[in-house]
């Protein structure tokens, strides 16, 4: 089904998943927070990147890297010259507009006036700042815009210490910042957000046989982690389109609510930014093939996934309703992965036996998963929020569990309901679970 971007909006904050960041403050339109159940949805985003692209590969080494470069490291990058939106301004109501980004580049989207708008300009994206006490030119510094570059001035202390030889991979989860023109579409595109981004270093002949498997690679990942392949498609970006650094873009792109939009970058970067470094630098990040015996400039393959943007399209994906004896129930088929509770435990009522046995069960299965214990409201209403959350297993505690020392276990998809004694529940969902976590 398709569900619009108010319906999966509100859920996200009535639930408890994205807060309005500052709300009590009036909110800050670009940034939200996650609460309790998103801060786990990213926790699982950000696990299956890592467990996916570094930790079940031996090609493949990861990094963290600091949010606050050299400013050099932007002159040698591009971005200082390059990383720039064309913006233009309506001279009527005085809103700033991303060009590229207009339906009708002569109709003003606010005010509707026509021909308002004033010559575009180039607008760079990165957000500035100064270190020090001293704000003047030699203090400033930048926020990365990609976490792509702390990989690039780190290859040749990753090469030496590590001792990689390409092809291998260096990866990387961060925070990046943009100071984007037209923030919007809820979580979609932000100023602060989370990127999570592979510079694949290979010999320059193979590059174009490594951005074909990182292409086919990553659109499996979005698949096997439950996204519907009809949401997904790989779009070849026009020669036009693409970024100063790149050869050859592909986008990995989701049928948003509003229709398909980006969700990752995968580009061939060339030898780009290692040459243009080594020669800003000066130091030689050529690496030494000792079987050839020369030097050179590896080729970059880069996927460039989006952690805060791919959740929100895990969340979207996931949404669903149906009737269920006429009525309506809204539930989140999230694959369990990632899932922010795996098992809630609901007692009956809040009797001290019930609320005993319950709270057993629950310390029990919480050595195996993240487990809610869920004790407020009738049980109707109990079963409802767990579903639009996405739990995917509901364990009832009973007045028959008083005397059989029995559960029932409610899957969130099927509904079908099974009964399992206390002693074998750990076992039970184990088998439920198994190859899916
Ligand atoms: N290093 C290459 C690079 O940064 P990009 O296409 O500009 O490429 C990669 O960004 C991914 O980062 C995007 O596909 C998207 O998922 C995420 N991203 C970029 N800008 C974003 C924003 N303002 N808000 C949320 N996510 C963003």
């Amino acid at each position: 089904m398709t569900v619009s971007l108010e319906t999966i909006a509100t859920l996200a904050q009535k639930r408890g998943f994205v807060y309005q960041a500052s709300e009590i403050y009036g909110g800050l339109r670009s940034a939200w927070d996650y609460g309790p159940l998103g801060v786990e949805l990213l926790r699982n985003v950000r696990e299956a990147w890592w467990q996916a692209m570094v930790s079940t590969r031996d090609d493949i080494v990861g990094l963290d890297s600091s949010v606050i470069l050299a400013p050099q490291v932007w002159v040698a990058s591009g971005h200082l010259a390059s990383f720039t939106d064309p913006l233009v301004e309506c001279t009527s109501c005085n809103n700033r507009f991303r060009l590229d980004k207009l339906t009708d580049s002569e109709v003003c989207p606010n005010c509707g006036k026509r021909g308002t708008f004033t010559e575009p300009k180039q607008f760079n994206l990165m957000l500035k700042t100064f270190l020090g006490p001293v704000e003047d030119a030699g203090a400033v510094a930048y926020l990365r815009p990609e976490t792509a570059q702390g990989i690039f001035v780190n290859f040749a202390n990753v090469v030496r210490t590590a001792r990689m030889k390409p092809p291998f991979g260096i990866a990387q989860i961060g925070k990046a910042f943009r100071n984007e023109i037209t923030p919007g579409q809820f979580v979609f595109r932000t100023r602060e957000f989370e990127q999570g981004e592979l510079e694949f270093f290979c010999p320059p002949a193979e590059a174009p046989k490594w951005h074909e498997y990182w292409l086919q690679e990553r659109l499996r990942w979005y698949v096997d982690l439950g996204m519907k392949p009809g949401n997904l498609r790989l779009r070849a970006h026009e020669a036009d389109e693409l970024s100063h650094y790149s050869a050859a873009t592909s986008d990995v792109e989701y049928q948003f609510p509003w229709g398909w939009d980006e969700l990752e970058g995968i580009a061939n970067r060339t030898d780009f930014d290692l040459r243009s470094h080594a020669e800003h630098s000066g130091v030689d990040l050529r690496y030494f093939d000792q079987d050839l015996g020369e030097r050179y400039f590896p080729y970059v393959i880069e996927p460039s996934a989006g952690i805060t943007r791919s959740a929100f399209a895990f969340l979207i994906d996931a949404y669903d309703e149906e009737e269920v004896r006429g009525e309506k129930r809204v539930v989140l088929r999230l694959h369990p992965r990632l899932a922010p509770i795996k098992v809630a435990v609901l007692p009956l009522s809040k009797k001290d036996e019930l609320m005993a046995v319950s709270g057993e069960v629950a310390a029990t299965l919480r050595a195996h998963w993240p487990v809610e214990h869920d004790i407020t409201q009738s049980i109707g209403r109990r079963y409802r929020r767990q579903d639009e959350i996405g739990t995917p297993f509901a364990v009832t505690v009973d007045f028959d569990t008083l005397q059989d020392r029995a559960v029932t276990i409610r899957e969130r998809d099927t509904m079908e309901q099974i009964r399992v004694p206390i002693a074998g529940l750990v076992e039970t969902l184990q088998e439920k679970f198994a190859g899916k976590l």
